[in-house]
């Protein structure tokens, strides 16, 4: 019988069309042409019935062994546009921002830097970074400290084994100095990062903390810019109910020093007046000598805030070690 013939090269032309269907679309289309009521491979089937009685089974056998075969590969094809369907039409950059952080949160030290760091580009400043391996010149002889200050001293401070003597750095001030070799003036950095003392740990010190630096430099600065700047941030932070207050002090590489403190509804509860949080002044000549700036032409301030400080203030902790301890049950509440 003639159509037993056509049967394999039907079938052939069939699965090739399924496998090459465009989309799903064009899939049903292909399906309807071949196994549909008025497909090709059903009228193949219809045609059954004029075998004779020996042909039948033959025939019958052959044309459901190739029906299951092209029901096969439509599923097979079915199955794999349906995928390419749900990719995105545009490559993923997996570089872009997530819109959510899928697990974990910020330490509280990194909130309350992150906070301060925004606060202070709001007016201007650009944030700056040093080395915490830092030499003696930079942390001490360019800042005009004396050979005989505690700093300097090794009960003070963490020296390398090194022969050229380098040391953890014990204040971010070291910076200051890295930034105004490097760039004429004026500048206005802030400078947050980790230092080191060789303090023992207890509730309110701890041999590595944080702090952040701030260096101010043009013609004409003055302490009422400092106080001004210092005021804004801490109102940024803390709220408007903060008041700040300016003492003397000393320090070798500022002239006038002053320590700032530092009040608000918090503080009070703690039971005190002020609480000191940071050190600043005017830039001393002999800094700018040191590193090229004339002293004649340029003025400049500077201030050192410990973040640690703040953070136990804003979230009333009395214990600075717990920012350390990667504690679970403590990060979880910031
Ligand atoms: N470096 C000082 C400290 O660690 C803080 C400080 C004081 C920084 C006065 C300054 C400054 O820039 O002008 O205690």
């Amino acid at each position: 019988m003639g159509f037993l013939n056509d049967i394999e090269p039907l079938k052939q032309t069939a699965l090739t069309e399924l496998k090459n269907a465009a989309d799903l679309a064009a899939l049903e289309q292909t399906k309807g042409a071949w196994i549909g009521p008025n497909g090709k491979f059903t009228a193949l089937m219809k045609q059954m019935g004029t075998l004779s009685k020996e042909e039948k089974p033959a025939a019958g056998k052959l044309i459901n062994a190739a029906k299951v075969e092209l029901e096969a590969a439509l599923a097979a094809r079915r199955e794999e546009l349906e995928l390419k369907a749900a990719l995105p039409k545009e490559p993923t950059d997996f570089t872009l921002p997530g819109r959510r952080r899928a697990l974990g949160k910020l330490h509280p030290l990194t909130q309350v830097t992150d906070d301060i760091v925004r606060a202070f580009r709001k007016i201007g400043f650009a944030v700056a970074d040093g080395p915490e391996i830092e030499d003696e010149y930079h942390c001490f002889d360019a800042l005009n400290t004396p050979a005989d200050h505690p700093a300097r001293d090794s009960q003070d401070t963490f020296y390398l084994n090194t022969t050229d003597k380098r040391l953890l750095r014990t204040h971010t001030s070291s910076v200051q100095i890295r930034v105004m070799e490097k760039q004429p003036p004026p500048v206005r950095i802030i400078v947050p990062g980790r230092v080191y003392r060789r303090d023992n740990a207890d509730a309110t010190h701890n041999p590595t903390f944080h702090q952040i630096e701030g260096l101010y430099v043009d013609k004409n600065v003055t302490v009422g810019d400092l106080k001004g700047t210092v005021e804004f941030v801490f109102k940024e932070l803390m709220g408007s109910d903060v008041k700040i207050r300016f003492r003397p002090h000393y320090f070798s590489y500022t002239e006038p020093s002053y320590e700032i403190d530092f009040t608000n509804a918090l503080v009070k509860k703690m039971g005190k007046d002020w609480l000191e949080i940071a050190g600043c002044g005017m830039v001393h000549p002999q800094v700018f000598e040191t590193v090229g700036y004339d002293p004649e032409v340029w003025t400049g301030w500077a201030f050192g805030f410990g973040i640690e400080r703040i953070a136990m203030l804003r979230y009333g902790i009395n214990d600075i070690r717990l920012f350390y301890e990667n504690d679970v049950r403590f990060l979880k509440q910031f």
